[in-house]
């Protein structure tokens, strides 16, 4: 089990993952993009097949368009995995690269081009917190067998947490066959860090008896529960996105009084979702896009930039973000400036290795055990 030393929330829980990393040099900061990429094509070409760049659907056009696949999180951190590169350049955020660290061989170097770009989701359960609270969280239950459910949207050492307490990772895709699994082996579902996800999911799966955990006040958040903690069968981690949380039922309605369709993330809103016409994952919302027929209308309940791509990729329906100039870009997502991915992928071409993620071998062997779990439901 990984030994994890307890911490005063106030001082040692910090903003970025990791917090050694390099600035952005001079020398790049103020290239246009023409020329950047003109560099970015020529350091491609020095490196040839030694390097594979992925792109976030999240991640901005300039950045997207020098991207070998385009995809989600866990669907891009596979094909880095089938590649032979050595090098894999994640234009996403921290645990998306730690994602890709995982399930690459280990002689593969995954690079993140800026260490700033951390999911303030994550960061919202940190495994340090979830180990602090988990005694009053199970004897809070009375003591029932408590299996933690971690979204792919986490921290390496949180998913080792879950695998070392007998839980598992789970996708937007697939929370709800990942519920099932744990009710199969325990009596209590912990759903970190995002409580919309965990509550749109027990909402699929017919549970009424939720209650949010607030680990700020080391106990059930008041107003929010449907149950007591030990009736509970569905505990949610008190996190939230707060580019998702933005979306209110009156956009859905606006959109829809608009003639739209509307497809949202299940990281919005339960109301949202309920709202909605469809709802998915980013991959399933690409697809709901390519499966249009043309003249539809369809209103996007997702960052900003995935909404703008599928506008531009397809001409042929009409696409807008859900509440228009509102809908909100992911700040963490918008730290990967182009800049940096012409600067790590220079200094690559040059030999040096920039901004690598790599997670500790413990909780690598862990998060891979709570990773395996997910993709045998
Ligand atoms: P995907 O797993 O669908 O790529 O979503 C990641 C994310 O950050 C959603 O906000
Ligand atoms: Fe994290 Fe939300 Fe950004 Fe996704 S959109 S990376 S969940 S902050």
């Amino acid at each position: 089990m990984v030994t994890l030393e307890s911490v005063g929330f106030e001082s040692d829980l910090s903003l970025f993952k990791y917090d050694t990393f390099e600035q952005l040099p001079e020398s790049h900061r103020e290239l246009d993009e023409e020329e950047r990429s003109r560099r970015i094509e020529a350091a491609r070409e020095a490196l040839g097949d030694d390097v594979i760049v992925l792109g976030h659907n999240y991640q901005r056009r300039e950045i997207v368009e020098h991207a070998d696949f385009i995809g989600d999180s866990y669907e891009l951190s596979k094909r880095a995995a089938e590649s032979d590169a050595e090098y894999v350049v994640f234009a996403g955020v921290t645990f998306m690269a730690e994602s890709a660290d995982i399930i690459t061989d280990d002689d593969q170097t995954v690079i993140l081009p800026s260490m700033e770009a951390s999911c303030p989701m994550a960061g919202m359960a940190e495994a340090v917190q979830v180990d602090s609270a988990w005694e009053d969280l199970v004897s809070g239950t009375g003591g029932k067998d408590v299996i933690p459910v971690t979204y792919m949207n986490s921290y390496a050492d949180l998913k080792a947490f879950c695998a070392s307490h007998g839980g598992l990772i789970c996708t937007s895709s697939n929370a709800a066959d990942a519920f099932e699994w744990a009710f199969e082996r325990g009596d209590v579902v912990l759903f970190l860090p995002d409580k919309h996800l965990g509550r749109n999911t027990a909402n699929d799966l017919g549970i009424d008896e939720v209650v949010e955990w607030d680990p700020w006040a080391g106990g059930v958040a008041e107003g929010e529960a449907t149950s007591e903690l030990e009736d509970a069968e569905v505990v949610l981690w008190d996190g939230y996105c707060q580019v998702h949380e933005r979306f209110r039922v009156s956009h859905v309605e606006e959109a829809q009084e608009d003639g739209a369709q509307v497809v949202v993330h299940p990281e919005c809103r339960p109301e949202v979702v309920a709202a909605a016409d469809e709802v998915g994952s980013t991959s399933h919302i690409c697809d709901v896009i390519e499966n249009a027929e043309p003249g539809e209308h369809w209103a996007i309940g997702t960052e900003v930039h995935l909404a703008r791509h599928l506008a531009r990729w397809h001409p042929e329906v009409n696409v807008d973000p859900l509440c228009g100039d509102a809908c909100m870009d992911c700040n963490a997502m918008r730290q990967i400036d182009p800049n940096y991915l012409t600067w790590v992928l220079e200094e690559l071409a040059d030999g040096r290795e920039p901004n690598v993620v790599s997670v500790a071998p413990e909780e690598k062997e862990l998060a891979e055990v709570a990773l395996e779990r997910m993709l045998e439901l």
